[in-house]
């Protein structure tokens, strides 16, 4: 008997003003006991704490998404230090690069990581990475700074090429599958997913974007995590029971932060 964890959704966004309550409880009813929603802006963490204050399974992180590094270029690593003090904050980011929109200039893109990076260091949490069509510079980052002294990290929503899946693998990272895994395209990330070392696999919904098959184009919710796990144990040749026991393990261990007993323990989690 297992519970998934969603460990990268986004709980603050307006899609879910009308619905968010509802919407966990369906997610705990498809097997789903724990939640981190994931900060894109330090300037409005207060929104993600008070959805993780208001619900026992639910978790948050602490950081400045690429989209909006320019934005918030002034942000110190004191700022992100003194948010991520809540005990509720499980993790750093997300942050990274995305230069596939290119929303930011890239120097600062990788300033604004490098804060990161060192804001997970000097915590102890784990680093939420968001790379988007830019693995050469991101893989170079993060060796580079792991040389500079150790960090834990997941790369979340993992739509990269292999390599950089290896890479990450090589120096300790842990790879997070979103709703990608089940579209029809991704023959190369299923192959991934069935490769990489059980103890570096996570799973996630980046809701509200990106909802696995059945539900591809529709509103992403956390309950789907299941579907996208169920893609997953398919591949590796598990049953989802196994495949909901070893990702939430992981989980756990990646956001060590986050309680073993927090997760199910909302009335109406049931279990895989
Ligand atoms: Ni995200």
């Amino acid at each position: 008997m297992a519970h998934l964890i969603d460990s990268h959704c986004h709980l603050d966004f307006p899609d879910f003003d009308a619905d968010r309550d509802e919407m966990l409880s369906r997610a705990r009813a498809r097997g789903i006991g724990g939640f981190i929603t994931i900060n894109t802006r330090v300037r409005r963490f207060a929104a993600v704490q008070a959805i993780a204050a208001a619900h026992p399974d639910v978790f948050c992180t602490v950081g400045t998404h690429p989209h909006n590094a320019a934005e918030e270029a002034d942000v110190s690593l004191e700022d992100i230090l003194e948010a991520a003090r809540d005990p509720q904050v499980v993790g750093i980011g997300e942050a990274g690069l995305d230069y596939h929109y290119d929303r930011a200039p890239r120097d600062v893109q990788e300033a604004v990581f490098r804060t990161h990076i060192e804001a997970a260091r000097r915590t102890g949490l784990p680093l939420v990475i968001h790379s988007r069509e830019a693995e050469e510079d991101t893989a170079r980052i993060l060796e580079d700074e792991m040389g500079k002294g150790a960090f834990t990290a997941v790369l979340h929503c993992f739509s990269s090429r292999p390599e950089l899946a290896w890479r990450g693998v090589e120096i300790g990272l842990f790879v997070s599958f979103s709703g990608i895994v089940t579209f029809k395209k991704s023959d190369e990330l299923r192959e991934l997913a069935k490769a990489l070392p059980e103890d570096r696999l996570l799973v996630e919904t980046d809701a509200p974007y990106l909802a696995p098959v059945p539900n591809r184009g529709r509103r992403n919710e956390p309950g789907y995590v299941r579907d996208t796990a169920e893609v997953i144990a398919e591949v590796r040749g598990v049953a989802l029971r196994e495949l909901a026991e070893v990702t939430t393990r992981n989980a756990l261990g990646l956001f060590s932060r986050m309680p073993v007993q927090a997760v199910g323990s909302v009335s109406g989690a049931v279990e895989i």
